[in-house]
């Protein structure tokens, strides 16, 4: 490739290992890990230019820019074609700074009631104690997201796909109600990932990640992104990571970087599986129903086809005989494994209503549709017969 290539005409695989890229003076092929927490200025006077602005190519010090985090920055604006990125040290530091960084006492926020259990506690219990209160919705149906808008709404939050249950929700027409009451709407896009769904080209204003996720990929460290244009960035969100000092390590960019090069293999690959896996799993006699984005009889099938490019490495599915039976699956499984996490090279069982989800207590699961014997499962990159060999034998152990 030529050095003079324009990024924004090339296609994402290619932007993922060569994007953003700042060599040194040694002309490394691979990225530098700059494991340095400040930087020395030339003179006085560059010192002082630095921290006026006069310089902004220039470092300051590692919580409010490093190289090797720069480096990730450039190239997940570059995936997500957005104008600013800015990296945290987790998806959950994202979300929050995404939020407070918006918001003052006074304000509303309405956000979907399916939400991964932080994402929710950031939003039903922590911005109230601030003299911000939210109201959740059942992020399907778009009256209730209308209903819920008062004159001091400032913020919408949504998932899509949502954590476990898979729910889609509309985002250009939740993007529309926020606009038309002069919100802003933030989407978690860690389902979907960014080459699978783009929530600022569906409308949304700002899109977090948790880049512990799929972007890592092989279950490494802990990251975060928020995405937006320049002027969002600026007003919303800079000033508040710089000075609260939720920074990514350049260590944990670099680990990253590398994920982000192969993200498009890894992803087609977990994708293939679960569309196997998930149709094996809606014949089997065990499972009560299944709910993977792109298959027909999902709830939002239509909308999961408009908005999404492919379904995801996650399928949810409730296993027949509540939590019993889905304790008796995971614990018959060899090759796929229990954990919280997911979008690993390894595939994961969790059962959210015992772990991930438990805080939210029973009432607030079964009106997000989380039952005692739903399981998710996060499809990794072994060899799919074998994974389908140890979901049977799962099944099998279900009675
Ligand atoms: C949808 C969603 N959002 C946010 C997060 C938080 O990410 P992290 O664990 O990197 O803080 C998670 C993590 O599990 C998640 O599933």
């Amino acid at each position: 490739m030529s050095t003079s290539a324009d990024p924004k005409k090339l296609r994402p695989a290619t932007n993922l290992v060569h994007g953003g890229i700042l060599r040194s003076q040694f002309g490394e092929t691979s990225e530098a890990m700059f494991l340095t927490q400040g930087f020395v200025y030339q003179n006085m006077e560059s010192a002082e230019a630095r921290f006026k602005g006069e310089d902004p190519s220039g470092f300051i010090y590692a919580r409010f820019g490093n190289p090797t985090v720069a480096m990730f920055e450039a190239r997940m604006a570059l995936l997500e074609g957005a104008e600013a990125a800015r990296a945290t040290a987790s998806g959950m530091a994202a979300v929050t700074a995404a939020m407070f960084g918006q918001l003052k006492a006074g304000d509303h926020v309405v956000a979907a009631k399916a939400l991964f259990g932080s994402c929710r506690y950031v939003i039903e219990e922590l911005l109230p104690r601030f003299g911000v209160p939210s109201t959740l919705v059942d992020g399907t149906d778009l009256g209730q997201w209308r209903a819920a808008m008062r004159p001091n709404t400032k913020v919408l939050f949504l998932e899509s796909p949502t954590n476990p249950q898979l729910e889609i929700i509309d985002i250009a027409a939740v993007a529309d109600i926020a606009h038309k009451g002069g919100a802003t709407l933030v989407v978690d896009n860690v389902f979907a990932t960014p080459l699978l769904q783009s929530p600022l080209k569906l409308g949304a204003d700002c899109v977090v990640y948790s880049a512990t996720k799929h972007i890592d990929g092989q279950g490494r460290t802990l990251g975060g992104c928020i995405l937006a244009s320049e002027a969002f960035i600026q007003a919303n969100v800079h000033n508040f990571l710089r000075q609260t000092g939720p920074a990514l390590s350049p260590f944990n960019a670099w680990v990253m970087l590398k994920g982000l090069e192969t993200l498009p293999v890894r992803l087609m690959a977990q994708q293939a599986n679960a569309v196997k896996i998930a149709d094996f799993l809606a014949g089997h006699k065990n499972v009560e129903r299944v709910l993977y984005p792109t298959r027909a009889d999902h709830p939002q099938h239509a909308l999961a086809m408009k908005q999404m490019s492919g379904g995801g490495n996650v399928i949810a599915f409730d296993i027949k005989g509540g939590k019993e039976g889905a304790f008796r699956f995971g614990n018959a499984l060899s090759i796929v494994k229990i954990s919280n996490n997911l979008g690993d090279a390894k595939s994961l069982l969790t059962h959210p209503a015992t772990t991930t989800h438990q805080r939210i207590g029973p009432v607030a699961r079964a009106e997000s549709g989380i039952g005692d014997g739903m399981v998710r499962l996060s499809c990794g990159l072994e060899d799919v017969v074998d994974l389908l060999d140890d979901v049977e034998a799962g099944l099998k152990a279900v009675g």
